[in-house]
């Protein structure tokens, strides 16, 4: 029987392997940098997305939204964690917009940073958008 630890690996591995796909669809014809995201619901389905990039440069969406978006507009709002991929050595971790956007409608879920070198790394929303803005202080 598989250890928690090796269960919770096998689970990040499931969801590294579907942003690296996704990752082989990326748009980024200006920047060259291959982003590719997996978002998982609590009942285990899987929306990726990559980056795709603009003509305009600032119309570029990020990979994490992308898949985000995905899953939103098929009626998902519950999610437990999410996979970004990138070929760098040092782990690629969402930008400033996209922590917002995942703080937003992802809440304080597991985000998984993995390379094509087989490194990963799992760290909170919490820790990544700390004291973060939300819907609550128009309450
Ligand atoms: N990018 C992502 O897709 N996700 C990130 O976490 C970092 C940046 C994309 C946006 C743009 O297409 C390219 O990477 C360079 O910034």
């Amino acid at each position: 029987m598989k250890s928690k630890d090796e269960a919770a690996n096998s689970k990040a591995l499931e969801l590294i392997e579907r942003a690296a796909l996704a990752r082989s669809h990326s748009v980024a014809p200006f920047s060259h940098f291959l982003v590719g995201a997996a978002v998982r619901t609590e009942e285990g389905k899987v929306y990726a997305g990559s980056n795709v990039e603009s003509a305009s440069y600032g119309l570029t969406v990020c990979a994490e939204r992308v898949a985000i978006w995905k899953a939103l507009s098929e009626g998902e709002r519950q999610f437990t964690d999410l996979a970004i991929v990138a070929d760098t050595e040092s782990l690629t971790p969402p930008c400033g917009a996209c922590r917002q956007i995942i703080w937003e409608f992802c809440g304080d879920i597991a985000i998984v940073l993995a390379n094509l070198s087989g490194s990963q790394e799992t760290v909170r929303m919490s820790d990544l958008l700390p004291r973060p803005f939300e819907a609550g202080f128009f309450e």
